[in-house]
């Protein structure tokens, strides 16, 4: 069966745009009958690119993030998707009080839980530093590795 998976942080610029276009490619290069999608829990950066620093991170990696449009998460995202997956406990927060029901809040997941499940560890944001892509990438990168074992 397709699964559909949505990459959650706060601004949908930095962060989920790189799950996703790391997803986006693993997908394609393992030919997963998967789809992903991106969200932010606010719509201040609402139909912007990537942040350059998402966008120049990722084509180091041959992965390319800029047809990407930063979007708010909606509510009818919980009917759209299997898996929400945030970055941060800010996130989880975020998206779980907009849950209507049980099966909404099992949909949420931290996504560095597939790496090292029950640590509810946090993708940290890295809008406000400058050294922080880098290490982003690399934990969404083994993260999105654990995913596909664990799912597909
Ligand atoms: P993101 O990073 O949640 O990874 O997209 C941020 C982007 C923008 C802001 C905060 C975090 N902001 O406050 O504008």
């Amino acid at each position: 069966m397709k699964k559909k998976f949505l990459m959650v942080c706060l601004g949908n610029i930095c962060r989920s745009p790189l799950a996703e276009g790391i997803l986006q490619h693993q997908i394609d290069h393992q030919t997963l009958d998967w789809e992903v999608d991106s969200a932010g829990t606010s719509a201040f950066h609402a139909g912007d690119l990537p942040d350059e620093r998402s966008i120049s991170t990722g084509l180091k990696y041959g992965i390319d993030i800029r047809h990407q449009r930063s979007r708010p998460f909606r509510i009818n995202d919980f009917d759209r998707f299997d898996h929400i997956l945030v970055m941060d406990a800010s996130n989880y927060q975020n998206v779980i009080r907009l849950a209507r029901n049980q099966a909404d809040k099992d949909k949420v997941e931290m996504i560095m839980n597939y790496l090292t499940p029950g640590y509810n560890q946090q993708v940290p944001d890295p809008y406000y530093g400058d050294h922080g892509f880098e290490n982003v990438y690399q934990m969404l990168l083994e993260a999105t590795n654990a995913l596909i074992e664990k799912l597909k």
